[in-house]
């Protein structure tokens, strides 16, 4: 825990490379396991858009380049959800997609587990439905 304090997350992870890899797994398997129907029936056909978005977004919030804000904005992330239906099983089913693909990244058990539990307040923090 005391090297998550010394170095940001996006250090840990590896830097740009491994933050596209992960967004990368994480929409493959939205895309793909049964257990996120309903998340990604929430998202567009063609995710290309979603994943670029997620990418750039991402990078900037494990504390690397700014690139979202660069190119977007002030990401407004809760109010950008509104339009959706976040209710806890749509949570749910976006953290298990997030964790699983976290799980084939292998990462070192410290940097997983803050993850999770940054991811799991930021998910938490769109829900705007029981
Ligand atoms: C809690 C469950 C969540 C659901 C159901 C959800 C759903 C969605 C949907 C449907 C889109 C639109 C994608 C498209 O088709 O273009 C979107 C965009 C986005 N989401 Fe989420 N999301 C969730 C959580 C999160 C979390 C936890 C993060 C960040 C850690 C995040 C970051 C983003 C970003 C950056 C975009 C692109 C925003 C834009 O510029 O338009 N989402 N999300």
């Amino acid at each position: 825990m005391s090297q998550i304090l010394e170095a940001t997350p996006f250090e840990l992870i590896g830097g740009e490379a491994r933050v596209a890899e992960l967004v990368q797994r994480f929409y493959d398997i939205m895309d793909s396991d049964p257990v996120a129907a309903g998340v990604r029936k929430a998202h567009t056909e063609d995710l290309s858009s979603a994943r670029e978005k997620l990418r750039l977004f991402l990078t900037g919030w494990m504390g690397g380049p700014a690139l979202y804000v660069e190119k977007y904005g002030h990401p407004m992330l809760r109010a950008r959800h509104l339009p959706f239906r976040i209710d806890e099983r749509m949570r749910d089913e976006w953290l298990y997609c997030m964790y699983k693909a976290m799980e084939q990244m292998n990462l070192e058990t410290a940097l997983r587990e803050h993850l999770e539990q940054a991811f799991w307040r930021t998910a938490d923090f769109m829900r705007n439905a029981q």
